[in-house]
């Protein structure tokens, strides 16, 4: 609404720009593919010369996204145990929405998720390129970057529409050639906006076009990032640039300006958007550091300050991007220093360190550490504890060359430090929550397709084994008191998803640059015996056994055991991925 005066719509001229795109890689695959290597070598000191831990850790993250693919797979594909799926994806709506990525364990596709990851993904390679280069992950960068941005272009090119969701709540557990179709399938539009996703669309096209085009992002007030030389494209980068100059257009002119779910019915189960504000500017700040619109620098300002920027609370995730934006503006205002007269570095430098210098010294509201240290938000923690930690570590390792003194880089780059060792085993049960890596690694990542399962029923013991290792996959993380019981019915801790392991990419991409000076991930000479916790017995609630010990009636006892059963069976899928309600901070 507030940015209503600023543009009047000129969308017939954009039409011109939509349609499909072409998704051929620019680099060319490697003659023999990445392989990840057994868990077994985790324990093998890295050498010069061969592939260092770091290089596994990160080669891993991307095999992952290679495993979540949905649609039809390249030749010789490197996850052998993957076929073709879900062709119908679109058909209904008359678009080819069959590639993309599987959200999770549940092989639903959310644009809000997958458009954050490929920010994430690409903000790394515009800082930390040259590592995608060194660990020979050009390749898988481009492809898994096309993949991502491919399925976003289609489902963009229809005028003022954005296919936003495909799957629903089903309770689908098995294998990728009976995923039941077709699929339900869900769009905003200009005439019933989602804000959010439009601009969030918009960043990831931008953010990758930045890639593509061969432009960095500063790393420092004086120093420049690196990008991955390989994946020079310069057409490429103008269709992703011009589309992304569309969805913006559709941001801040479409009315009213809402967030998604309310746009659209059956979407909010899984990925509900608190608002739109941090989407406006990440959208905003990196299409027009893409394109050189410098009206776009206006939006992004105008919405940090009607935003009510920096948050001073909160998580960091796939919903709430706040405590990333300012320093997201502090690397603008050198990219554009004379875009707008609030193209101030020194402010977004301070607004940047609000949150951080909260968090790193322990007084950020509502967050504590576990007892084996690692960083707990009330509220958002008790599904995929992991992922807003290694979120605030990546941006922790970020945000180390933007400060203002020293004293403040080398607290944030210990806090991080903490975190991704608590990730790769130093906690209290020595457990790798990176699924291939070590030993110690977690075994049952809650995926039907790698787990070769299909009796949902009987989740954690058919099979006990998982049919395959979904190398790289980084799952949900243990409970506040740091107990992980490695169960697929435990969805809370074992569901690995796009979102959960898009800050390793940039945590091993950071580690990877910093070449030899890395310490080891912790992981490596990790010996002392993996602890795995029983579960305790999941039974009645508390409530259902009060009521036997008083002597309630029985038939309130069937009902509360009905009730278990029920939730029992279903929570693994239904309640899936809905990782958090807010209110807004
Ligand atoms: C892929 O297809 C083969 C049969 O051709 C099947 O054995 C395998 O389980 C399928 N993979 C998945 C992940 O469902
Ligand atoms: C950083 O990169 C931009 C765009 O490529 C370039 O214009 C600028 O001069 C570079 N700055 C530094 C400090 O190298
Ligand atoms: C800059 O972005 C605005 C807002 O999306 C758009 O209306 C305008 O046409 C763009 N300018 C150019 C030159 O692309």
């Amino acid at each position: 609404m507030f940015l209503r005066s600023t543009y009047l719509a000129t969308s017939v001229a954009l039409l011109s720009i939509l349609g499909p795109t072409s998704t051929l890689a620019q680099v060319a695959a490697p003659a023999t593919a990445w392989e990840p290597a057994p868990a077994s070598e985790g324990n093998t000191a890295s050498v010069a010369g061969s592939r260092s831990q770091w290089e596994s850790t990160f080669g891993d993250t991307l095999w992952f996204y290679d495993a979540q693919r949905s649609g039809v797979l390249p030749d010789n594909f490197r996850v052998t145990w993957r076929n073709d799926s879900v062709l119908t994806d679109g058909q209904s709506v008359d678009l080819d929405l069959s590639g993309g990525f599987f959200d999770a364990g549940n092989m639903v596709k959310f644009i809000h998720p997958l458009s954050w990851v490929l920010t994430q993904i690409a903000h790394s390679a515009l800082l930390h390129g040259d590592a995608y280069t060194t660990a020979e992950q050009e390749y898988y960068l481009d492809s898994t970057l096309r993949n991502g941005l491919g399925w976003i272009m289609n489902a963009s090119s229809q005028p003022d529409e954005l296919y936003v969701a495909i799957g629903n709540q089903s309770t689908y557990w098995g294998g990728d050639l009976g995923i039941p179709e077709p699929r339900q399938i869900f769009s905003v539009g200009r005439d019933r906006p989602g804000t959010d996703v439009f601009a969030g669309s918009a960043a990831a096209l931008a953010a990758a076009a930045m890639i593509y085009a061969g432009t960095p992002l500063p790393l420092s007030q004086t120093e420049n990032g690196t990008v991955p030389a390989g994946l020079l494209d310069t057409a490429y980068a103008t269709e992703l640039r011009e589309r992304a100059l569309v969805l913006m257009d559709l941001a801040t002119t479409a009315e009213p300006q809402q967030v998604y779910q309310d746009a659209t019915d059956g979407v909010d189960w899984a990925y509900p958007s608190s608002n739109y504000y941090d989407e406006i500017v990440l959208g905003a700040a990196f299409t027009a550091m893409a394109t050189g619109n410098i009206s776009l620098v206006t939006t992004a300002l105008d919405a940090y300050d009607f935003g009510a920027f920096p948050t001073r609370d909160g998580v960091l995730n796939w919903d709430t991007k706040d405590p990333l934006v300012p320093s997201l503006l502090a690397r603008l205002s050198v990219a554009m220093p004379d875009a707008d007269s609030r193209t101030d570095f020194a402010r977004f430098q301070a607004d940047s360190e609000v949150w951080l210098d909260l968090l790193v010294n322990g007084t950020m509201d509502e967050t504590m550490m576990t007892p084996g240290g690692l960083a707990w938000w009330e509220d958002y923690s008790t599904s995929s504890s992991l992922n807003p930690a290694l979120n605030a570590a990546l941006l922790c390792l970020w945000s180390a060359d933007l400060t203002s003194n020293s004293t403040k880089s080398s607290s944030y780059l210990s806090w991080a430090q903490g975190q991704v060792d608590y990730t790769l085993g130093r906690n209290p049960l020595n457990t790798v929550y990176q699924v291939g890596l070590h030993p110690n690694s977690a075994t049952n990542p809650q995926s039907s397709l790698a787990s070769g399962g299909d009796n949902i029923d009987k989740i954690d013991t058919e099979p006990l084994v998982e049919r395959w290792v979904l190398y790289g996959a980084v799952v949900g993380g243990p409970n506040s008191q740091d107990q992980y019981y490695d169960l697929r019915s435990e969805w809370q801790q074992s569901e690995p998803a796009l979102d959960t392991v898009s800050p390793m990419v940039g945590i091993a991409a950071y580690f990877v640059n910093q070449g030899s000076s890395a310490p080891e991930p912790f992981y490596v000479g990790l010996t002392a015996a993996r602890v795995v916790p029983r579960r305790p017995r999941a039974g009645l609630s508390g409530g259902a056994i009060a009521g036997i010990v008083v002597g309630v009636i029985l038939a309130l006892a069937i009902l509360g055991a009905a009730m278990w059963f029920f939730m029992s069976r279903r929570s693994p899928l239904a309640a899936s991925r809905r990782r958090r309600k807010f209110m807004q901070g």
